[in-house]
């Protein structure tokens, strides 16, 4: 993951928040532009069902107040946009908030459904994840998934989560609380699968059996 400063002039809030590049992927603080590719891709059930606060449906104006809360919100969110060869395709947001009384921040994530299955959600997890544990005090990260969502699921999963627990969570959109598994990951556990490239058996090793 490369961190690449903001530019000069924009607001403080924002300057603070770097953009986050990884391979297919470039990670930046939302802005009023994005509202409409944010407004066609969250007004869709599947996704406000399975996130807390995602109003349905999900109007332009939702976007436009969520793009200037961001500014103001405690821990940080960023639209995902995925690479082209022209300008970058806004795809999903993901961001980190700590809940009041919570002992952690909380890893979060919607995206389009036209990505799916790509393996876009996990690439911009473990970078919001890279940045949390290098840039800010964060020592813990928490997650979690409503059990009927075991795609999120695998997503923490595949960032190295591991279970904690079992809760309910309101979601907006069905004005209901709803059964979930509770994750997290600790910076321990995550300096040490960051290390385990360097100590790895070589791939052709394990490919043989
Ligand atoms: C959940 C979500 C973020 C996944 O995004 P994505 O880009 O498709 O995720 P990835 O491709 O990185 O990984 C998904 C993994 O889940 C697996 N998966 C997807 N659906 C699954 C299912 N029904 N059962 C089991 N595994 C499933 C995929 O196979 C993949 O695992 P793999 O790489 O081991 O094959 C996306 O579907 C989404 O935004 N959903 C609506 C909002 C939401 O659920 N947000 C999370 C709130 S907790």
């Amino acid at each position: 993951m490369t961190i690449v400063e903001t530019p000069i002039g924009v607001p403080l809030r924002e300057s603070c928040i770097p953009v986050l590049e990884t391979a297919r992927l470039v990670l930046r603080v939302p802005q009023i532009e994005d509202v409409p590719a944010i407004a066609e891709h969250a007004n869709n059930r599947k996704i406000a069902e399975m996130t807390a606060n995602l109003p349905h449906p999900y109007r332009a104006s939702d976007g436009s107040s969520f793009v200037a809360q961001c500014a103001a919100a405690e821990g940080f969110h960023f639209a995902v946009l995925i690479k082209t060869e022209g300008e970058p395709e806004f795809a999903g947001m993901c961001g980190m908030t700590r809940k009041p009384g919570e002992r952690a921040p909380e890893l979060g994530y919607w995206f389009g459904e036209p990505f799916w299955g790509r393996g876009i959600a996990t690439e911009a997890a473990r970078a919001i994840i890279d940045y949390a544990f290098s840039e800010t005090e964060a020592e813990t990260i928490l997650g979690a998934a409503r059990v009927v969502n075991p795609g999120s699921r695998r997503v923490l999963e595949k960032c190295g989560f591991q279970w904690c627990g079992a809760g309910l969570c309101r979601v907006k959109a069905l004005g209901a609380s709803v059964p979930v598994d509770r994750f997290q990951l600790d910076k321990s556990t995550w300096a040490s699968l960051r290390a385990w490239g360097s100590t790895a058996l070589p791939r052709q090793l394990f490919l043989a059996h």
